[in-house]
């Protein structure tokens, strides 16, 4: 008999380091993809998963992380002023459908740390981990977390998202091995992180999705200073796999990390151009000034 799966826990409360200056007083969850924060494209996809109470790791000065989920009430009254009444729609909709609160992380000690502050919220129960600086866009598809619980149900243990990757690129994620138990079910035996290409164990990288259960916590507390001297996720999860209570799940989705430079700006681009009014005005606004990028997109809608 399995659990029914309800909380989601999204750590946000890192420094950022790779998006400064911006994240120097900015909340990196609140980067923008085209108009909305990277946050609350996380949030949808936890409540779009079936998860209804949700749990925000943040850390001083990221306040504005929860804000963006509480209610506006002056911003609304003008909205239904001004007859905006499709924003309104929008605006008064961010995050309904769960509970959302938060805790704060006093000593910024990495993923791991972030994770261990939701043992009381979790309250013995299985649940999401959902990276808050990452999307998972499943094109239509069972949301990312959601395809997670759907494998937990099978096999009734925590379970990663992986997606393959090119070998050149393995070293910049958790990396994982083992035994295919189904097409898109593994169970893992083993797991590193940031693994050279001739290190690596496959071309599955961990792709910031989890479903974790209560055992974690335990685990948390016994893990000690890692890579970077945070606490490694990664390394409390490890220890799952020697009693075989570990799989990995490949993904039907794709990811967006916009916690870098390039990801961000490359994500925006693409999502721009999904939209076919916004596309066709950067196209006239770019034609002028850039008509090689101008041409490109052209050729892309073609
Ligand atoms: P990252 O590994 O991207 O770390 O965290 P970071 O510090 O935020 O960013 P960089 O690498 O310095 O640019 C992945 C997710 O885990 C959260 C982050 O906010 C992000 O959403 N996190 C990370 C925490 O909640 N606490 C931490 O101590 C570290």
């Amino acid at each position: 008999m399995f659990q029914n799966i309800r909380k989601a826990v999204i750590p946000a409360a890192g420094f950022g380091t790779r998006m400064l200056p911006f994240t120097k007083a900015v909340p990196k969850e609140l980067i923008p993809l085209v108009d909305k924060p990277v946050i609350q494209y996380v949030v949808e996809e936890a409540i779009a998963s079936g998860l209804d109470d949700i749990l925000l790791i943040l850390s001083s000065g990221k306040e504005a992380v929860l804000e963006h989920f509480q209610a506006a009430p002056e911003l609304e009254t003008r909205l239904k002023e001004t007859g905006k009444n499709e924003l309104l729609a929008q605006i008064s909709s961010i995050g309904k459908g769960a509970k959302i609160s938060c805790v704060y992380q006093e000593e910024l000690d990495g993923l791991g740390g972030a994770v261990k502050l939701a043992e009381n919220f979790c309250n013995g129960e299985y649940f999401a981990v959902l990276l808050g600086d990452t999307i998972l866009d499943s094109n239509g598809d069972v949301p990312v977390t959601g395809q997670l619980i759907e494998a937990y149900k099978q096999v009734g243990t925590p379970v990663v998202a992986v997606e393959a990757v090119p070998a050149a690129n393995i070293s910049s994620y958790g990396n994982v091995g083992g035994i295919w138990k189904s097409e898109n079910i593994m169970q893992v035996d083993a797991m590193v992180e940031k693994p050279s290409p001739a290190e690596a164990l496959s071309d599955l990288a961990v792709a910031s999705r989890y479903v974790l259960s209560p055992e974690i916590f335990p685990l948390l507390h016994r893990t000690k200073r890692g890579k970077g001297n945070e606490i490694q996720l990664t390394d409390a999860i490890r220890e799952l796999i020697p009693s075989g209570s570990l799989h990995a799940c490949k993904i039907n989705g794709r990811r967006y990390d916009l916690g870098s430079k390039a990801g961000f700006i490359a994500a925006n681009i693409e999502f721009a151009l999904r939209d076919a009014e916004l596309s066709s005005s950067i196209s006239k606004k770019l034609a002028a000034s850039c008509p090689e990028i101008a041409a490109a997109i052209s050729n892309m809608k073609e």
